[in-house]
C-alpha cells in the first residue's frame, strides 16, 4: 500500500496560497491553518482571509480549537455550508495563549471533555470530523490510547498523532513509537507525524509505525516540492533533481502573487518575508538576502533582491 501524504495545518503557513502550491506538487491532502470556533462564531469577517479556499485544493480539511462542546459543534456547521471536505479538532496547540483557556492541548488533560467534544462536533455535521492530537500533557501524562479510542467510539474518522507532549513543545524528537502503538489500537486510519524531514524519512515512518498516512509539517516550508519527492520515492521512481535557484525564485515568486491576490501587497510583502527565508534557507549567500527582504516593501523590490540572489549563485 501507498501511504498518504499530508500537509500538516500550521497557523501563519499553510494558508490558501501555500497549501495550492503542495497541491501543485502532489499533495494529497491539506488542512488549513486552526480556526477559533468562538472566533468564527463572534467575529466571522476577520476570519474571511483563512477561510477562503478554492476548488483545486480538494479534498481540504478545516482545522478548529476550542473548548466549548456546542460553540466547536456550531462552528463546524458553518465550515460544513462553506462546503469543506472534513472537519479537523485540534487537541495539541501547545501555545500558552491557547492553553491557558483550556483548548488545544490542554484538553488532553480531560479525557471525558474531549468525548463530549468528539460525540458533540461529530452529531452536528454529516461531513468527516478527525482528530489532531499529542501523546499527553506532560511524560506523566501520556494518555492519547485513551483519547483516541474515545474519538473512535464517537464516530470519528480518522486520528493525526504527533509524537511529543504539549509540554514538550517542538523540542527533543518525536516518538514514533506511540504513532505505533496507537495504530496498533484502532481500526480507523491513523496518521503519522513529527520530525519528517525528507522523502526518505517519509517512508521511514510509514513502515516503521504502519500508519495510514504521514503529514509534513516544518519540512514543507519553503519546499513545498518535498511532496512531488515524496510521491516519486513511493512510488518507486528516481527522486527528482533538487530546485535550482531559478525554480527557488520562482516558487517564491508564486507564492508572493498568490499571498498578494488573497490579502494585499502592504499585508503580503510583510507575510512572505518569513516564507522566502525558508526558501532560500541553507543557499549561500541566504542570510545576507534575509536581511534585505525583510527591509523589502513591495513585490518588485524583493522580486530586485532574489534574481540578484540567484544571478550571485550562478556565477558561485
Ligand atoms: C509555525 C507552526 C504552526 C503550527 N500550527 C499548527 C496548527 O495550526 N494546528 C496544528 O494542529 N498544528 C500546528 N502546528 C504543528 C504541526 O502541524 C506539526 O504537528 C508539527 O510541526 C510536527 O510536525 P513536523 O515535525 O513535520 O513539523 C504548527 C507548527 C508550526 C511549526
Amino acid at each position: 500500500m501507498q501511504p498518504g501524504l499530508a500537509l500538516a495545518p500550521m497557523a501563519g503557513i499553510t494558508g490558501y496560497p501555500f497549501r495550492l502550491l503542495a497541491k501543485e506538487q502532489g499533495c494529497p491532502l491539506v488542512y488549513s491553518e486552526m480556526i477559533s470556533a468562538k472566533g468564527l462564531l463572534y467575529n466571522s469577517r476577520r476570519h474571511r482571509d483563512l477561510l477562503y479556499f478554492t476548488e483545486e485544493e480538494r479534498p481540504i480539511g478545516f482545522q478548529l480549537f476550542g473548548s466549548e462542546p456546542a460553540t466547536m459543534a456550531r462552528a463546524a456547521g458553518q465550515l460544513e455550508a462553506l462546503g469543506v471536505d472534513f472537519i479537523d479538532l485540534n487537541l495539541g496547540c501547545p501555545t500558552p495563549k491557547i492553553t491557558r483557556n483550556g483548548e488545544g492541548g490542554a484538553l488532553l488533560n480531560n479525557p471525558e471533555h474531549c468525548s463530549k467534544i468528539f460525540g458533540t462536533v461529530a452529531a452536528a455535521v454529516s461531513c468527516p470530523v478527525t482528530v489532531k492530537l499529542r501523546k499527553g500533557w506532560d511524560a506523566q501524562n501520556i494518555n492519547i490510547l485513551t483519547i483516541a479510542r474515545r474519538a473512535e467510539e464517537a464516530g470519528l474518522k480518522a486520528v493525526t498523532v504527533h509524537g511529543r507532549t504539549v509540554k514538550q513543545g517542538y523540542s527533543g524528537s518525536a516518538d514514533w513509537d506511540i504513532i505505533k502503538e496507537v495504530k496498533e489500537s484502532l481500526s480507523i486510519p491513523v496518521i503519522g507525524n513529527g520530525d519528517i524531514d525528507s522523502p526518505q524519512s517519509a517512508e521511514a515512518m510509514f513502515f516503521y509505525c504502519g500508519c495510514d498516512g504521514v503529514m509534513i509539517g516544518r519540512a514543507a516550508r519553503g519546499n513545498p516540492w518535498i511532496f512531488s519527492a515524496a510521491l516519486s520515492l513511493f512510488q518507486g521512481k528516481q527522486l527528482p533533481k533538487p530546485p535550482s535557484s531559478v525554480q527557488i525564485v520562482d516558487m517564491v515568486l508564486k507564492h508572493f502573487k498568490l499571498l498578494i491576490d488573497l490579502k494585499g501587497e502592504a499585508v503580503a510583502v510583510r507575510e512572505m518575508r518569513q516564507h522566502a527565508a525558508c526558501y532560500i534557507k541553507g543557499l549561500p549567500g541566504a542570510a545576507a538576502t534575509r536581511q534585505k527582504l525583510f527591509r523589502s516593501s513591495s513585490f518588485e523590490e524583493t522580486e530586485y533582491i532574489l534574481r540578484e540572489f540567484c544571478r550571485c549563485l550562478q556565477n558561485h
